[in-house]
């Protein structure tokens, strides 16, 4: 029997993965994209021009003109009631309106998987399945398995680079249909040899090692004196980190590194082991690229990884350049990370000073109100993903909820 998998998304990584799990045996693949007019885009440029992954070196995954292996619709309803298996691919920030128009049409027992899922992702989709009485696993792959580049919308879109290997969590309700190793073996399938699926047991932990203290105190620590005077040229992001970006990048990780020290001994059972410091993080992750490894600034400035990467800039009109403080360095790596760690803190009443600074700061990028007074706000289910907002109070519900 084929498997009818529904991809959600329009983007880069959807792309991707539209073209590599298609061309799996046995899968029925649908993408269902209801942005704008990408649906019908997608389709007709397919049709003319056939889809290709880009690998470059002879090995493009190519599907000729006419021939696709798979269709791209607007339709939520028809393509989500008859699912094996329904896959997000897209930006955090899309997964509350998604899921909301997903759960009351899926099957009892179909599988959700977010890839990426992101911090609080687990929760965020049990949750929606609970409220309409499904039963399906939940999924979460820590990030996107690729660097990718759409070339020509519908029709081409570039990997640049493969991981070798990303983390999971799998929450499990059920023992029929797709679950468990099954279900992992599946996603696994259509991605390929590449990257390995490995699996993280510990939620809390889990949220932890996405890291969401790297893009958010880089960015802080760059503009937050900035007087608003447009640039020449766009800064190096990694590379041109200095002191105060140390400072930062340091500081919210290691506050992280004590709430994970506490919730070790507050539950001994429960792994959570092996949330480095930064410096060892960067190591671990481009042992050849990084020229000196002395401290966390060298490691930053000599990794050639980071040649060329630069701080998300908007062009002005006469080709300046300004900071774009909606890109998902802050846009994604605040509302569905750093706010879920300040979450995990307060339930662990343990203070984050530094973590705090960067938020009140980027809450005002945001245009949104995060912190007051040192305290959490509540944050609207569509504007960020922290616990609280789907009834999770305290670190025992937390655990609870995502069994
Ligand atoms: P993307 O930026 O290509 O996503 C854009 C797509 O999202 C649009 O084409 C559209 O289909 C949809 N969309 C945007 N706004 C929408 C709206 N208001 N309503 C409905 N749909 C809307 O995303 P991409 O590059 O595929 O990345 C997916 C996730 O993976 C993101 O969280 C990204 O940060 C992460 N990631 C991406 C990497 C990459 O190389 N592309 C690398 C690592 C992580």
């Amino acid at each position: 029997k084929k498997c009818n998998i529904t991809i959600f998304g329009g983007g880069n990584g959807a792309h991707v993965l539209s073209g590599l799990s298609s061309d799996v045996i046995n899968a029925n693949v649908t993408v269902v994209d209801t942005f704008q007019d990408e649906a019908e885009r997608w389709t007709k440029a397919m049709a003319e021009n056939g889809f290709t992954v880009k690998y470059g070196g002879g090995n493009d995954l190519v599907q000729a003109a006419g021939k696709p292996k798979f269709t791209v619709t607007k339709e939520v309803q028809k393509n989500v009631v008859n699912a094996d298996v329904v896959i997000l691919c897209m930006p955090a920030f899309l997964h509350e309106m998604v899921l909301t128009s997903v759960a009351p049409h899926v099957p009892e027992t179909c599988p959700i998987v977010g890839l990426p899922g992101q911090p609080g992702f687990e929760y965020q989709a049990l949750y929606h399945l609970r409220e309409n009485g499904k039963k399906g696993s939940v999924v979460s792959i820590e990030t996107l398995p690729w660097a990718c580049r759409i070339s020509k919308y519908g029709q081409e879109v570039d990997v640049i680079g493969t991981k070798e290997c990303i983390y999971y969590s799998l929450v499990d309700q059920q023992t029929s249909g797709y679950f468990g190793a099954g279900l992992v073996q599946l996603v696994q399938t259509l991605l390929g040899a590449k990257p390995v699926l490995k699996r993280e047991e510990n939620i809390i932990k889990y949220t932890f090692l996405y890291r969401p203290t790297v893009h958010p105190p880089l960015m802080y620590a760059k503009w937050k004196n900035w007087d608003g005077k447009p640039l020449d040229a766009a800064p190096l992001f990694y590379q041109g980190a200095d002191d105060e970006a140390v400072k930062y990048l340091d500081g919210a990780t290691n506050e992280m590194i004590k709430i994970a020290d506490f919730l070790q001994t507050k539950y001994p059972d429960m792994d959570f082991s092996g949330i480095s410091s930064m410096q060892d993080c960067f190591i671990g992750e481009y042992p050849e690229q990084i020229k000196d490894k002395s401290t966390l600034l060298t490691c930053l400035k000599t990794n050639q990884a980071y040649d060329g990467l630069v701080h998300p800039m908007k062009k002005t009109e006469d080709g300046k350049f300004i900071p774009d403080f909606k890109y998902r360095y802050l846009m994604e790596d605040v509302p569905y990370g750093l706010l879920i760690i300040k979450q995990i803190a307060e339930m662990a009443d343990f203070p984050t000073p530094i973590i705090d600074e960067i938020i009140l700061w980027a809450q005002t990028k945001l245009d949104a109100e995060y912190l007051k007074d040192g305290k959490l706000c509540f944050v609207d289910r569509k504007r960020g993903r922290i616990p609280m907002a789907f009834g999770i109070k305290t670190l025992d519900e937390f655990v609870n909820f995502c069994k």
